[in-house]
């Protein structure tokens, strides 16, 4: 099987991204074994590493070793993002910041949801996954009223389904299935 880790990056209480979430799940087939990392309960301080993660230097904090091994036991990777303020939630980018060498080369598939299909945050987004060298494989938007209403209620566009699939298929094939 393919681990395919899915970053839950929204932490509000009664967020949209849960019902995206719902969507992601039911429309990946059973290729992935998925773990759902929500990022509200990881809930990593604000970056407190002693040095640059790029360094490559051993983590010191407990949080932070566990936060690696997390990401490094996957295959895949599947970011589900809001978009705040036309980027991504701050405690996306901190969960990020934490780690570089486990972002390397892992293919990664982006999901946005916003206003204008997250148009602002997915180019973000995959600049910042591209620079601590995950490799993105592609990505898709949703938007409120044409997918989704901003409670939650969804309606996605078909070729917003085909598209998360073909992002499956290629997660799939840069990450063939773990033997044993
Ligand atoms: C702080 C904040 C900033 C926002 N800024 C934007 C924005 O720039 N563009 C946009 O499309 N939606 C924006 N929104 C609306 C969010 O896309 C919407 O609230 C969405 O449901 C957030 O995802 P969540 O419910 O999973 O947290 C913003 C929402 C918040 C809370």
């Amino acid at each position: 099987m393919t681990t395919l880790g899915i970053i839950l990056a929204s932490a509000r209480p009664n967020r949209v991204g849960a019902h995206v979430l719902e969507w992601v799940t039911a429309t990946l087939d059973d290729r992935f074994d998925v773990d759902v990392i929500d990022l509200k309960e990881v809930a990593l301080p604000a970056f407190d590493g002693l040095t640059s993660p790029k360094q490559g230097q051993p983590k010191t904090e407990q949080h932070a070793i566990d936060w690696g091994a997390r990401i490094e036991s996957l295959d895949a990777l599947l970011i589900l993002t809001p978009q705040y303020n036309g980027a991504y939630p701050g405690q996306l980018k901190n969960a990020i910041d934490f780690l570089y060498a486990e972002w390397e080369s892992l293919p990664t598939f982006l999901v946005g949801y916003g206003w204008n299909d997250a148009n602002e945050v997915l180019p973000m987004l995959e600049t910042l996954m591209g620079r601590v060298g995950a490799e993105v494989v592609g990505s898709v938007g949703l938007g409120f009223r044409a997918d989704l209403s901003v409670d939650g209620e969804l309606f996605i566009r078909e070729e917003k389904s085909a598209a998360l699939r073909e992002g499956a298929d290629l997660l799939a094939a840069k990450a063939p299935a773990q033997v044993g």
